[in-house]
C-alpha cells in the first residue's frame, strides 16, 4: 500500500508544475551509501595515523614477470590483513596509442573457490568492463623498458615518461621528461575489500585496521533492503595529479566545469562527486550529487603539461577531491568491480582526449541533419500537429532537421505500438517529412509494460531475456506504462528479436528511412526502485548482480538499439541515438542530453559547463533542452537559450508535457525574430561544427574547446566555463545566461586581434573587453589566424543544403596570415569510410590563401556530395592584404579572376568559384 502510495505521489510530482527541487532525501549521500563510509573513514584513518603508518598492501617483487615484448608486466600484490595474505594479482600495461594501465584482480575470485551465500547463480569474479566499454582489444606497445630497482622496478615508456613502482608500501608514480605527474596510492588510500567469510571464527581475522565492519552484508536505504550476496568489495584508492591545480571531468554534473573539493570549505562541496545513473528528477545546479550518466574519467591541466585518469569501473563510484598549494589528490570508491586504472600522461589536453579515446572510441559522425535543430516537446500530439509545425517552420523561416515523439505517440506506452486515432498512418507522415528531408525521433525505453496481449512483453518473458530480481525470478517495477518488465540487454540472446522490431520490412515504422531513436530512462529508471532505480541485487544475464554493471546498464541498451539500426539500414545510413544515460564508450553511438532541466536561467548558465565537461570526457555529442523542460520560460529566456543552443554540439528543444508550446516561432517580435536568426546562424555554421565533428571522430577532441585548449599556458583561463572556443574555428563565444544582461565581459585569453563576429570591430589586447548585448547579439569572437567555413543560404534543413556553395571567412592574425581547415562528406552514409571524403586545409600568408586536399584530388573522394564550390571569401584584419579589386583563382591548371569588394575592416571575393575538391591558390 505504502509502495503504490509512493509511486502515485512520485508520477503526481512529475506531472505538477516544479516548486520544490530535487528531493536530496531519494537519494544516499556518501554517508548512507556504506562503501563510501567505510572508505573515507579508512582514508581518514590514514590522515590521523600520519607519517609513522604504512599501507597493508605490498607488491610481492618476486612474483614480477615481464612478458617478452615488454609491454605487460604481471605480478601480485599481497594485502596483509592481520595474518592474512590475500592475494591481489596485477597487471601493468602499456599501450601503443599512448597510457598505462594498472589493473587489479582478487585471485580467490579469480579460482571461483569463494561462496556466493544462496546464489549459484551470481558470478563470484568482478566485472571488467572492457567488454561494452572499449572500441576493440587494446593494442600494446612494445618500446616500454623495464629496470628492477632496489625497492620495487621502473619502466621507461613512450620516450618520455616513467613509471616508478614501489614495492612496499606498494605506490606507483608516473613521471613525464623526469617531473612527477600523477601518483597512484601515494596517500596510502589504497583498499581493495576482499572477499571474507559471512559467519565462522575467521570472521574478525578479515577485518584489516581502519576498517569499520559497517552495511558489509546488508543495508537499508528510504525502507529498501540492499542484500550484499558476495559481501563488501568495494575498491579505493587515491590519484594524486602533482603540480595540477585543475581537475575536470567525470560527467554527469550540474557544476562548473574546474571541480570543486569536496570536503568542506566555502565554495567546496561537502559531499563527494558520485558517478550513479539516476533520473534525477529535477536536480539542482552546482551539486555533485548524480545524475542520469557517468564517465570516470578526470582530466588535469597546467601550463606545459596534461594528464588524464580513466577508474574503468561501471560500479557505484564516489570521488573526493582535495587540493593542497600545488596539488589535486582524487580519491575514487567504488563499490565493486576491478581496480582498474589508465594513466594518460601528455603535453597537450587534446593528447589525452585521443588516448583514453583509443580505448573507449570516438563519438560516431552524425549525420548532417543530427547536428542540425531539433524540435521535440512531451507531446508532440498526431501526425497533424506534426505536419502543422513543419509548415509553421517553414513559414517563419526557421529551419529545422527532426521532429520528435515523447511516450504518447504510443498506445497506452507500448513500444512500438502508435495510437492509431492520433498517428493512423506513421510512414505517410514520415515520407511528408521526407519531401523537405526532415526526420522523425521516436522514444523507445529499456522498460515494457506488463500487459496482455502485447507480443513485445510475453516474448521477452516466454524466452527468459527479462532482468531478474534476487531470486531469479522476472523483475517488476514500475515506469511510464504501469507496471513493467525490463529486458536484459546483457543477455546477446534477444538482439535478433530487437532487429526483428527495428526491421523495415514489418518493423517499427516500417519502410520508412527518416526513422531515428530516442532511448530514455536507461538508467534504468524504477519509480517504484530504490534511489529510483533497480535494486543493486538484481541479476543479469552472466550472474553479475545489478551493483556490478549499473553505470553500463544504459550504454549496453543503446547498443541494443544501434545494432538493430544498422541492419534496418543496411549500414547504408548512420543511425541517430540520444540516449539519457551514458558511460564511457557511449560516444560510439550517439549523443546524450542533460535531462531535466529548469526552465530558469541558473540552469542555462550551467549547462555550459555540463557540455565542456562532456566535451573533455570523450563524450562531446551534447546538449541542454532548450528553453528548459519544467514550466515556462519567458520570451527572454527562450532567446537566450536558443542563442546559447547554437554552439550546443546537439541542439533540440524540448518542454514538459504541462508546459506552454513555445516553439520558436510561437512568441511575438522581436523574439520570433531572434530565434529563428539564431537558428539560422547554427544552419550557416554547420560545415564548421561538421569539421569540428570530424576531430572528434577521429581523435576525441571536443566540438566546443574550453579555453585551455588554444591558450593552455595562461592560468588564467583554468576556470572560465562560460567562454569556449567552437572546434579550432577560432570562434570564441560567450552566450548570455543573465536575465535583462545589457553587456557581457569576455575574457580574451591573449594578445592576438579578436574580431566581433558580426561588426568585424577589433578586440585586442589580453583580458576583458565589454560586449554589449541587446537581444539580437550573440557576443562572439573570431581569434585572428583562423579560417572558418559556412554556408550561407536558408534552406529548411541540413540535408537540403548539401551540394550549396560555401563562404570561406579568414580572421587574420597581426602578420596576416590565417589557418584553417574542412571536413566535408555527404553527410549520409558510411561511404567516408572509404575514402569518400574531403579534407581541405587552407593558409593564408602575405597576398596568397591557399588550399591543399590532404586526402588527394581524385574524383572519388567527392563521389557522393559532387564538386562543391566557394562562393565567397571573407578576409578579416586591422590591416587588410590588398587593395586591389581584383583576385587571381588558379586551380587544376585554370586560372580565372574573381571581383574583390571592400568593407570596415573586411575585404570580399565574390564568386570565386573555387571547389572543395581540388588544391588551389588565390593572388590578392
Ligand atoms: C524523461 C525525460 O528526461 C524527458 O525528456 C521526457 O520528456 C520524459 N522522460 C517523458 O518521456
Amino acid at each position: 500500500m505504502l509502495r503504490v502510495l509512493a509511486i502515485s505521489l512520485f508520477l503526481l510530482a512529475l506531472l505538477v508544475e516544479p516548486i520544490l527541487g530535487v528531493k536530496s532525501n531519494l537519494f544516499k549521500n556518501c554517508d548512507q551509501n556504506k562503501f563510501c563510509k567505510r572508505n573515507r573513514h579508512y582514508a581518514d584513518r590514514v590522515v590521523e595515523a600520519g607519517k609513522g603508518w604504512t599501507s597493508p598492501y605490498e607488491l610481492d617483487m618476486s612474483s614480477i614477470e615481464q612478458k617478452s615484448d615488454s609491454s605487460v608486466i604481471n605480478g601480485r600484490i599481497v594485502k596483509h590483513v592481520n595474518d592474512l595474505e590475500i592475494d591481489l594479482p596485477v597487471t601493468f600495461s602499456f599501450l601503443e596509442t599512448g597510457g598505462v594501465r594498472v589493473s587489479v584482480d582478487e585471485q580467490q575470485r579469480i579460482d571461483g573457490k569463494i561462496d556466493v551465500y544462496g546464489h549459484d547463480s551470481i558470478t563470484p569474479n568482478r566485472y571488467n568492463i572492457s567488454q561494452f566499454a572499449f572500441a576493440g582489444p587494446l593494442k600494446l606497445s612494445n618500446d616500454a623498458v623495464f629496470t628492477k630497482t632496489d625497492n620495487g622496478f621502473k619502466v621507461v615508456y613512450e620516450n618520455v615518461n616513467e613509471m616508478v613502482v614501489k614495492a612496499s608500501p606498494f605506490s606507483v608514480d608516473f613521471y613525464r621528461s623526469g617531473k612527477k605527474q600523477v601518483s597512484l596510492n601515494g596517500k596510502g588510500w589504497l583498499n581493495y575489500e576482499h572477499w571474507r567469510p559471512i559467519e565462522g571464527d575467521d570472521v574478525k581475522k578479515h577485518v584489516g585496521e581502519f576498517e569499520i565492519e559497517d552495511g558489509f552484508w546488508e543495508e537499508e536505504f528510504d525502507s529498501f533492503k540492499d542484500k550484499k550476496t558476495k559481501g563488501p568489495e568495494a575498491v579505493a584508492m587515491d590519484v594524486t595529479f602533482e603540480g595540477y591545480k585543475h581537475v575536470y571531468g567525470i560527467p554527469e554534473h550540474a557544476d562548473k566545469f574546474s571541480l570543486r573539493e569536496t570536503r568542506g570549505g566555502e565554495g567546496n562541496h561537502q559531499e563527494p562527486y558520485r558517478l550513479y545513473n539516476v533520473d534525477i528528477f529535477e536536480y539542482e545546479t552546482n551539486s555533485p550529487m548524480p545524475m542520469y550518466g557517468s564517465i570516470p574519467f578526470m582530466q588535469a591541466q597546467t601550463k606545459g603539461a596534461s594528464a588524464g585518469v580513466f577508474w574503468a569501473n561501471a560500479a557505484d563510484t564516489y570521488i573526493d577531491i582535495t587540493k593542497d598549494k600545488k596539488s589535486t589528490t582524487s580519491h575514487w570508491i567504488s563499490e565493486a568491480g576491478l581496480l582498474d586504472v589508465f594513466v594518460f600522461l601528455s603535453d597537450t589536453p587534446e593528447e589525452i582526449n585521443r588516448q583514453y579515446g583509443a580505448i573507449v572510441g570516438y563519438t560516431l559522425l552524425p549525420q548532417s541533419f543530427a547536428i542540425g535543430y531539433h524540435q521535440c516537446r512531451w507531446n508532440y500530439n498526431s501526425e497533424e500537429d506534426v505536419l502543422d509545425i513543419t509548415e509553421k517552420f517553414d513559414q517563419s523561416g526557421t529551419p529545422y532537421d527532426v521532429i520528435w515523439l515523447d511516450v504518447e505517440y504510443t498506445e497506452e506506452k507500448k513500444y512500438f505500438t502508435w495510437n492509431k486515432a492520433l498517428f493512423p498512418d506513421p510512414v505517410r507522415m514520415m515520407n511528408k517529412l521526407d519531401q523537405s528531408k526532415r526526420k522523425l525521433v521516436p522514444i523507445i525505453d529499456p522498460h515494457i509494460k506488463n500487459a496482455d496481449n502485447y507480443k513485445v512483453v510475453s516474448t521477452f518473458k516466454d524466452k527468459g531475456w527479462t532482468t531478474k530480481n534476487n531470486k531469479g525470478e522476472t523483475f517488476f517495477g514500475h515506469c511510464w506504462p504501469g507496471e513493467s518488465i525490463w529486458l536484459d540487454p546483457f543477455n546477446p540472446a534477444a538482439q535478433n528479436y530487437w532487429d526483428e522490431l527495428f526491421s523495415k520490412a514489418g518493423g517499427f515504422g516500417g519502410g520508412a528511412e527518416n526513422l531515428h531513436i530516442w532511448n530514455d530512462m536507461n538508467e534504468p529508471s524504477v519509480f517504484d526502485g530504490p534511489e529510483t532505480s533497480m535494486p543493486k541485487d538484481n541479476i543479469h544475464y552472466g550472474g553479475w548482480e545489478h551493483r556490478d554493471i549499473h553505470n553500463i546498464h544504459g550504454l549496453t541498451f543503446v547498443n541494443y538499439t544501434m545494432k538493430s539500426l544498422n541492419k534496418r539500414y543496411g549500414n547504408k545510413q548512420r543511425p541517430f541515438i540520444l540516449t539519457r544515460s551514458f558511460f564511457a564508450g557511449s560516444q560510439r553511438t550517439g549523443a546524450m542530453w542533460t535531462g531535466d532541466a529548469m526552465s530558469k536561467w541558473e540552469y542555462l548558465k550551467i549547462s555550459i559547463p555540463q557540455i565542456l565537461t562532456q566535451g573533455v570526457s570523450g563524450m562531446p555529442f551534447a546538449g541542454s533542452d532548450v528553453g528548459g523542460f519544467f514550466g515556462d520560460p519567458s520570451p527572454e529566456l527562450l532567446t537566450r537559450w536558443t542563442q546559447a543552443g547554437v554552439f550546443y554540439p546537439f541542439y533540440r528543444a524540448h518542454a514538459h508535457i504541462d508546459s506552454k508550446r513555445r516553439e520558436p516561432y510561437m512568441h511575438e517580435p522581436p523574439y520570433n525574430v531572434t530565434n529563428r536568426d539564431a537558428i539560422q546562424l547554427r544552419y550557416r555554421l554547420l560545415p564548421t561544427f561538421y569539421t569540428a565533428f570530424h576531430d572528434a571522430s577521429t581523435k576525441g577532441s571536443p566540438v566546443l574547446k574550453p579555453l585551455y585548449y588554444i591558450t593552455p599556458d595562461n592560468e588564467r583561463v583554468y576556470d572560465i566555463d562560460d567562454e569556449f572556443f567552437v572546434g579550432d574555428s577560432g570562434i570564441l563565444a560567450m552566450p548570455v545566461t543573465d536575465e535583462g544582461a545589457k553587456a557581457v565581459d569576455i575574457y580574451v585569453p591573449d594578445d592576438k586581434p579578436y574580431y566581433d563576429y558580426d561588426t568585424y570591430k577589433v578586440y585586442k589586447g589580453e583580458g576583458t573587453h565589454v560586449i554589449y548585448t541587446p537581444l539580437e547579439k550573440i557576443p562572439m569572437l573570431m581569434r585572428g589566424g583562423h579560417i572558418h567555413v559556412r554556408r550561407d543560404r536558408h534552406r529548411r534543413s541540413a540535408e537540403l543544403m548539401k551540394h550549396d556553395p560555401l563562404t570561406l571567412v579568414i580572421a587574420l592574425d597581426s602578420d596576416g596570415a590565417a589557418r584553417g581547415k574542412l571536413y566535408n562528406d555527404d553527410g549520409i552514409s558510411y561511404e567516408f569510410q572509404n575514402g569518400d571524403y574531403v579534407v581541405q586545409e587552407f593558409s593564408v600568408k602575405g597576398n596568397k590563401i591557399q588550399a591543399k586536399n590532404s586526402n588527394g584530388n581524385d574524383k572519388a573522394h567527392t563521389k557522393s556530395f559532387g564538386n562543391v564550390k566557394f562562393e565567397r571569401v571573407i578576409i578579416v584584419g586591422e590591416k587588410l592584404p590588398t587593395k586591389s579589386t581584383s583576385a587571381t583563382i588558379h586551380q587544376a591548371g585554370k586560372t580565372w579572376s574573381a571581383q574583390i569588394s571592400p568593407s570596415q575592416n573586411s575585404i570580399t571575393i565574390r564568386n570565386p568559384r573555387m571547389s572543395i575538391g581540388q588544391d588551389w591558390s588565390i593572388d590578392l
